[in-house]
Parts: structure tokens; C-alpha cells; sequence
């Protein structure tokens, strides 16, 4: 197993993975990851196995937007290299892997690069059942997002350095 950037190669790959992990509404289509991995192939986490097969990723941009909005997730422009905030998008495990940690392991790389880059924390919204799990990794839940995204309700979580 390996975690890695991204690359616009993997568009295929991740828009397919997405669809397996998120319903129809809530799931990024492959217009969206390829504008990301446009503007930030850096901060997608992939992690692979031995055969270069992706089996979990996240991703997301960094901005000094304090909070998660959804314009972010179809407007890779918004991307601010040198942003305060990295935020997640997605969090994904191909579903015959799961609960191995590799989704725990492709998050701790994540607040690892953000620190190493300065950033103030991080940012994401989930539903309520994944609160303790994000909390496991130091996220701290702030209530019930604006957001609307898929027609479900939604947690924002912030992890401060
Ligand atoms: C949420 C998701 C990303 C988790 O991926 P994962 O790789 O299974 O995550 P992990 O293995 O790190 O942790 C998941 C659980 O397995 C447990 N686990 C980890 N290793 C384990 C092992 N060897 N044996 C048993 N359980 C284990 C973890 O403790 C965790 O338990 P918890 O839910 O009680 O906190 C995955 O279920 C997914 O893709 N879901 C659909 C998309 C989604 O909802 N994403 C989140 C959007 S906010």
C-alpha cells in the first residue's frame, strides 16, 4: 500500500469510485474531479495497492474561507494554494475494504501535509453517524452546516492546529 497525490490520469478511476461510495446526488461526476485535479492534484490522497489500485482517496481545496460551502465543490478556481483552511470533499473507501483503517490512514497523511504546510486546520462536513469517527481523529463537530448538498443534512467539523 502506498498514499500519493493526485493525477489527472486518475480521473476514470476516482469518478468511478465516487459512484460506488456516494448516492447519485452526493456523488462528485468527472467534470468536477477533473477540473480539481486541474487546479489541486495535490491535495487529493490516494491511497493504492501493490498493483497501483486505487482502494481509498480524499480530496479537497484550500481556501481561507472559514467554512465549507457548496459552490466550493463545483468551482476548483476557488483554490487558494496558499489558503488558511484545507478542506475535505470526500472521504472514500471502495466498500469490499473497509474497516481496515485505510481511510483513518489516508486522513492522518492529510493532517500531516496540512500542517507540515502551515495551514490553520482542516474543515468537513458528514453525516452524523461518521461524527465519532472524524472525532477519533481530532475533528471537532460545530453543528449543522448551511450546506444542502444532496438534500441530506450535514455536520461541519474542524481540526485546529
Ligand atoms: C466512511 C469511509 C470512508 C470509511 O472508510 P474505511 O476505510 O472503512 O475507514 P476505517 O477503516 O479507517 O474506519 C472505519 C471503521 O472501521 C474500524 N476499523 C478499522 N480497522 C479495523 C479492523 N482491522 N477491524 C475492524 N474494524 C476496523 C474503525 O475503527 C472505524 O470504526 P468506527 O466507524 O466505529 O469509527 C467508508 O465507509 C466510505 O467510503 N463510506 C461511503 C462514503 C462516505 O460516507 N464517506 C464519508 C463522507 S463524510
Amino acid at each position: 500500500m502506498n498514499i500519493r497525490n493526485g493525477r489527472i490520469s486518475d480521473v476514470d478511476e476516482l469518478t468511478a469510485i465516487e459512484a460506488e461510495c456516494f448516492p447519485a446526488a452526493e456523488a462528485a461526476e468527472r467534470k468536477s474531479f477533473e477540473d480539481r485535479l486541474k487546479h489541486y492534484a495535490d491535495h487529493f490522497w490516494i491511497l493504492e495497492d501493490d498493483n497501483g489500485k486505487i482502494i481509498s482517496f480524499v480530496n479537497g481545496m484550500v481556501t481561507d474561507e472559514e467554512h465549507l460551502t457548496d459552490k466550493m465543490y463545483e468551482n476548483a478556481s476557488m483554490h487558494n494554494e496558499n489558503g488558511a483552511w484545507q478542506m475535505i470533499f470526500g472521504v472514500n473507501t471502495l466498500p469490499k475494504y473497509r474497516k481496515n483503517g485505510y481511510a483513518e490512514a489516508v486522513l492522518r497523511n492529510v493532517i500531516s501535509d496540512a500542517k507540515e504546510q502551515s495551514r490553520k486546520g482542516l474543515v468537513l462536513t458528514c453525516k452524523e453517524k461518521l461524527i465519532h469517527f472524524y472525532g477519533k481523529l481530532g475533528f471537532v463537530d460545530e453543528g449543522v452546516s448551511d450546506s444542502e448538498h444532496g438534500g441530506v443534512v450535514w455536520h461541519e467539523m474542524r481540526l485546529t492546529f
